[in-house]
């Protein structure tokens, strides 16, 4: 599959590295243009290309990583939607914990993206841990995912999981979404495997 990044910093080239390895194809995006892109789709390799922004939203499936103050400037003036899925990897720090009720930061983002099925991921590790390889001796690391749309979360489940990671889907981006929010989700930060041996592989 070729998927599109919007933000082609420290998490989209983590998630990049990963989605290459498994033999998926990258169109990569920032706020300036591929010409700045060069050196960092040399280093990812074949398969890694670089685009203007709404060229990497055309993708079927788009992964958004950009600072969590620019998701609205970086999901402006692009095709529509049309029920293409939002992998939403930011966070926002400058609301921390939504109260019950408000909602939760990938809900504002889907409130961004009209049309897009929005699902949250790649937010709750560090991008140094993505980027390595999540099948280690003893299991696969853990990855928790969150929205709204059944089919959209089953399609990226199993995309998460021909990488060799374990997805563990928390529901709903209003509930699910709270428990990996950044910072005082209970999940935040948890590296976890799900137990299997892969030394025999
Ligand atoms: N770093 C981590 O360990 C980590 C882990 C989990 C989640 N996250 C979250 O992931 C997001 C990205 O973090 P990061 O560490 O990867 O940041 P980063 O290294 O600073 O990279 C940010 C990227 O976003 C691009 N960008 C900024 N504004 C944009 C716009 N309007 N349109 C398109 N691209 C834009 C930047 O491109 P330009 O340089 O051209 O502006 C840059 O490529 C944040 O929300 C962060 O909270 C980070």
């Amino acid at each position: 599959m070729k998927i599109g990044i919007l933000g082609a910093g420290a998490i989209g080239t983590a998630v990049a590295t990963r989605l290459l390895a498994g033999g998926h194809q990258v169109v990569l995006s920032n706020s300036r243009g591929p010409h700045t892109l060069a050196d960092t789709v040399r280093e990812l390799g074949p398969g890694a290309s670089a685009a203007d922004r709404q060229e990497a939203a055309r993708s079927e499936l788009v992964v958004l990583a950009v600072p969590g103050d620019r998701t609205a400037e970086a999901l402006a003036d692009l095709p529509d939607w049309q029920g293409r899925v939002l992998v939403d990897a930011t966070n926002d720090y400058r609301t921390p914990a939504p109260g019950a009720g408000e909602p939760t930061s990938s809900e504002a983002v889907a409130q961004q993206a009209p049309g897009a099925r929005v699902i949250k991921a790649f937010n709750h590790l560090f991008a140094a841990t993505l980027r390595a390889d999540p099948r280690r001796p003893e299991g696969n690391r853990v990855l928790f995912v969150s929205g709204d749309d059944q089919e959209a979360k089953a399609m990226f489940t199993t995309l998460l999981t021909g990488l060799g990671f374990a997805p563990i889907d928390l529901g709903a981006l209003a509930g699910g979404g709270r428990l990996h929010q950044v910072p005082q989700g209970p999940l935040v930060g948890q590296d976890l495997l799900r137990l299997t041996d892969n030394r025999a592989q």
